[in-house]
């Protein structure tokens, strides 16, 4: 039986793709690299300093270990101030409702995020509350498609994996749901995501116990 969902954040709960997109690419113009959305979505889940070697790799190009750690700190610092200045309403639709209706029908709820600035969101979104247990990039070794996030996500949670649902709009977030023993709910299209055991455009309308009565 399900009694725990695990969330991921940048493109379940909140729109930041396209804000990670815009800082990834600003550094790739500055590198001489062509960087486009298309190279983006291999980006989705993945860690930022294994985002920058995806870049590198693209470009052709390397750095030393110093010379990477401040390009990732640029990329993070046009970030930061992509996201300073997000509020609630930068939720994705359905969102709140859904978080509320999970903990009214007393599931656990989890967030397990690769990124390093979850909390920082989490804090701007006003969404800290709902959260049981927050498992994010200063709390993990390895990145997507690695299952450590949400198995510790699933262990704070007080639960087994096979208890857990994974929500997840990457790739390689799938993938670490599967090799943790979860299911994954896919934010997306099918297409996108086929590995997901279902697939949602996002939460509007839905509640948990309608979304995994589908599951099963
Ligand atoms: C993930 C994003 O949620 O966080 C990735 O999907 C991103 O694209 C990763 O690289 C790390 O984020 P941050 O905020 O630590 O740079
Ligand atoms: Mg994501």
């Amino acid at each position: 039986m399900i009694r725990g969902l695990l969330f991921d954040l940048d493109g379940v709960l909140v729109n930041t793709n396209p804000l990670h997109y815009q800082a990834w690419k600003e550094l790739a113009e500055e590198l001489g690299i062509p960087f486009t959305p298309k190279d983006h979505e291999a980006f989705l889940g993945v860690s930022r300093a294994q985002c920058l070697e995806l870049l590198l790799q693209k470009g052709n190009q390397s750095f030393s270990p110093q010379e990477k750690a401040r390009l990732c700190g640029r990329k993070n610092d046009r970030y930061r101030e992509l996201i300073g200045g997000l509020t609630p309403a930068a939720l994705l639709p359905g969102v709140p409702e859904f978080l509320k209706a999970a903990r009214a029908e007393g599931y656990r709820i989890g967030l397990g995020s690769v990124s390093k600035n979850a909390g920082f969101i989490l804090e701007k979104l006003k969404i800290t509350a709902f959260f049981d247990a927050v498992i994010d990039g200063t709390g993990i070794l390895s990145g997507k498609p690695d299952p450590e996030v949400f198995l510790k996500g699933a262990q704070a949670l007080g639960l087994l994996p096979e208890q857990c649902v994974v929500f997840e709009d990457s790739a390689a977030g799938i993938e670490a749901a599967h090799r943790g023993g979860m299911k994954a709910v896919g934010i997306g299209t099918p297409q996108r995501l086929p590995a997901a055991e279902l697939t949602i455009p996002g939460f509007a309308g839905l509640t948990p116990a309608v979304l995994l009565s589908k599951l099963v």
